[in-house]
């Protein structure tokens, strides 16, 4: 039997072979700390070195501005924290959209309990900030605005461009997190726009636990974890130099392949839409039609429940609801509940996203199996609504 399909690559992306084969030697012979001036360390400096021109080529920064963290949580968290921490004597307000990943809205939560205030910027229908909205929420001492490149459930991009234009040039940063983007869209930190963005090795390729935040020269920013001094200090600790060197790994690959990856990945996304379109009727698309990541459906099957198609198709699908099941009561994501979609709409999404290794053939067993469980399990929801 063969493994289900899998469609949950906004989730976590498999390590590329070409990233595993660039770890291997970390693993094995080179597996000097970066800090030690012996060859062994030598020789891990130059590699962390070399991913960090790397990763600063895929978003076109210098590599003096790439922060190497262990996660995409971890940057956005030295973004908000960090930023705090340097401008806390003059500004005391923060921006964030309705639709932010935990990783960005806790720290911002955090910030609050300090006494900062934040604004929630609220997104219309498609999951999409009003960039004037965003405007009229900054003040005197705003210090940062945090708005994601594009959401993970949803895959709505964001005008981060447009938000740039309005904000910055008044003494306000703006941060990014932009795990979703890189290999999917293009991405650079001069045409967005940005100050600080964040950046997620697993979620093109590489492996877990390693992402990155570019810092744009002269940003105020300060620690917000203590040690040896490693990453200007800013992430001290010692350098998962096999998990930079995949990063770095992945993101040559990206910077390669994203003008001819996006494309592929869109031809199967629509694909899977209108194969599930066509057959059920009210299908519902959770984000925006036009301004969304190129792997990411997310829709609302009528009359079921997201997690019990998922159960239903297990043998066939990995995908994710759109909805959490919080100690028995079915509670809606939050992501959803910001566009407006009502609990039936909420509990009956699916996100599925694809990448680099879904093919045709995958999108059609999955399409298959999708389409085939929801009528069992809407003619079962009808007899016993009779
Ligand atoms: C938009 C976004 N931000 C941040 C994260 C957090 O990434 P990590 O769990 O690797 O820290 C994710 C991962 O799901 C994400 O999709």
């Amino acid at each position: 039997m063969d493994s289900p399909v899998y469609l949950d690559y906004n989730a976590t992306t498999p390590v590329a072979p070409e990233v595993a084969d660039a770890i291997t030697p970390y693993l094995r012979e080179h597996f000097g700390n970066a800090s030690s001036a012996h060859v062994y360390g030598r020789r891990a400096a130059e590699a962390v070195a070399r991913a960090r021109e790397r990763i600063a080529a895929l978003i076109g920064a210098r590599s003096d501005e790439i922060v190497f963290t262990g996660c995409a949580t971890e940057a956005n968290g030295l973004a908000l924290c960090g930023v705090a921490r340097a401008l806390a004597v003059r500004k005391r307000h923060l921006v964030i959209s309705a639709v932010e990943h935990p990783a960005v809205h806790e720290p911002a939560m955090q910030l609050r309990e300090r006494g900062w205030e934040v604004s929630v910027v609220p997104v219309d229908g498609t999951g999409r900030v009003d960039p004037d909205t965003v405007a009229a929420a900054t003040r005197d001492d705003t210090a940062l605005v945090s708005i994601m490149h594009a959401n993970n459930e949803i895959g709505t991009i964001q005008p981060i461009e447009e938000i740039g234009r309005r904000v910055r040039g008044r003494g306000i940063l703006l941060h990014t997190d932009a795990a979703q983007t890189p290999g999917k869209i293009p991405v650079s930190v001069d045409t967005l726009g940005v100050d600080l963005l964040t950046v997620a090795g697993h979620k093109f390729y590489a492996t877990k636990g390693v992402g990155a935040l570019y810092v744009r020269r002269g940003t105020p920013i300060a620690p917000a974890s203590f040690g040896a001094g490693q990453e200007r200090g800013l992430r001290p600790g010692t350098e998962n130099v096999p998990a930079i060197v995949g990063l770095g790994a992945a993101a040559r690959l990206a910077s390669e392949r994203v003008a001819t990856a996006g494309p592929r990945m869109q031809a199967l996304r629509d694909r899977l839409q209108a194969r599930l379109a066509a057959d059920v009727p009210d299908l519902r698309l959770n984000g925006h039609p036009v301004y969304r990541l190129p792997n990411t459906l997310n829709v609302s099957f009528p009359g079921v429940s997201g997690e019990a198609l998922l159960e239903a198709v297990r043998a066939d699908v990995a995908a994710s609801v759109g909805s959490a099941c919080h100690a028995g009561s079915h509670e809606p994501s939050g992501v959803l509940a910001a566009i407006g979609a009502d609990l039936p709409r909420a509990l009956g999404a699916v996100r599925m996203s694809v990448g680099a290794y879904t093919t045709d053939a995958d999108i059609d067993r999955a399409a298959h199996a999708l389409l085939a469980a929801w009528e069992a399990l809407r003619r079962v929801a009808e007899r016993s609504a009779a």
